[in-house]
């Protein structure tokens, strides 16, 4: 059993990251500002309400708690919003993010694991998309999270800290037993937006661009299961803990589908027929983005389990049943 501080445990990836940590018998404490995550995403960890720029208050909780490890999700998610607002992003996701690391310094916590992102790698050159892929972020938020792991790459080298950076391409779908799941505000992403179209009798969802280069004229992506992703967190630290080396991974299925096919499954798996209207290009948005992820398969050991693209909206769409059922 090790201690691990979960930042960002009531969002969307880091509340299902507490929620199997604990499951596999680690003690969780999430620490998160609640200004969008929600206390009751935090189904048995221990929750401490507080923001990552309090640092003599971080300093307490390192002080009582004794981490082994840190996980860092918190963090600002939006890439548009990234664009209006850079000042944000880079106070939240490289400052506050430094607040934690020089508390993890003066408590000499050796393992980290930071939530990175796609979005490193910008404008791709090639796909799949592996890890020695050029890294050209094109939004700040991209930049801030690339900003990050450069940071950690010299607190490894300066203060032995040991990292582990794993680059998330669309994470998506929901805790399996629909216990938790994806609840953004304003939610911008693609799954759970077609679910909502699918729930609503004059609802469509917007395609942003049916004219790219691809098979049907929409983009491509890599969804992974937060579950999986959850997965290769566990592995990681497991890695950390028995003394690996700092490293980078992607965290990927490896296989891209349209907006035009991830409506027509939500359709299979929702049963109903989900209109949409054609928009223009979304500003950012490459036309392309699936992930290499072989490096962690063979290094972490990782079995995505939910690679199908029917499972993933299946659960995604049993949590929005039952959250639209609640409200
Ligand atoms: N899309 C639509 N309509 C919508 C929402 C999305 O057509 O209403 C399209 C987008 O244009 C994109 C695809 O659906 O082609 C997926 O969009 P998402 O917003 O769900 O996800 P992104 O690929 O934009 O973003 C993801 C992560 C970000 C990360 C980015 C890396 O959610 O955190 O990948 O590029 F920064």
């Amino acid at each position: 059993m090790a201690k691990i501080l979960v930042t960002g445990g009531a969002g969307y990836i880091g509340s299902h990251m507490a929620e199997m940590l604990g499951e596999v018998g680690h003690k969780v404490v999430v620490l998160d500002n609640l200004k969008s995550g929600k206390a009751n995403a935090v189904l048995s960890a221990e929750l401490i309400v507080a923001d990552l720029a309090n640092q003599a208050y971080l300093d307490a909780v390192f002080a009582q708690y004794k981490f082994d490890a840190v996980m860092h999700f918190a963090g600002l998610i939006q890439v548009g919003e990234s664009v209006i607002y850079p000042d944000k992003y880079y106070q939240n996701n490289v400052a506050a993010g430094l607040n934690l690391l020089n508390v993890v310094k003066k408590f000499a916590v050796k393992n980290f694991i930071f939530s990175s992102t796609a979005a490193v790698y910008g404008e791709p050159k090639y796909v799949p998309i592996d890890t020695k892929h050029a890294l050209f972020p094109v939004n700040p938020y991209g930049k801030s999270k690339l900003m990050f792991e450069q940071i950690l790459a010299d607190y490894g080298n300066a203060f032995g800290l040991r990292s582990i950076c794993l680059r998330y391409f669309n994470a998506a779908g929901a805790d399996p037993l629909a216990r938790i799941g994806e609840n953004h505000n304003p939610e911008t992403h693609l799954i759970p937006l077609v679910l909502r179209a699918a729930c609503s009798e004059d609802g469509s969802i917007k395609v942003f661009g049916n004219d790219y280069n691809t098979s049907d004229g929409s983009c491509v992506r890599d969804y992974i299961h937060v579950v999986d992703l959850c997965s290769a967190h566990l592995l990681a630290l497991d890695a950390l803990l028995s003394g690996a080396k700092s490293n980078v991974y992607n965290l990927g299925n490896g296989k891209g589908y349209t907006v035009f096919e991830v409506i027509k499954a939500a359709e299979k798996v929702t049963g109903r027929s989900i209109k949409f209207e054609i928009h223009g290009r979304r500003a950012g948005d490459p036309a392309v983005l699936v992930a290499d992820a072989e490096r962690t398969i063979k290094e972490l050991n990782w079995q995505p389990q939910y690679p199908d693209l029917e499972t993933i909206i299946k659960h995604a769409w049993q949590w929005e049943k039952k959250r639209f059922a609640n409200e």
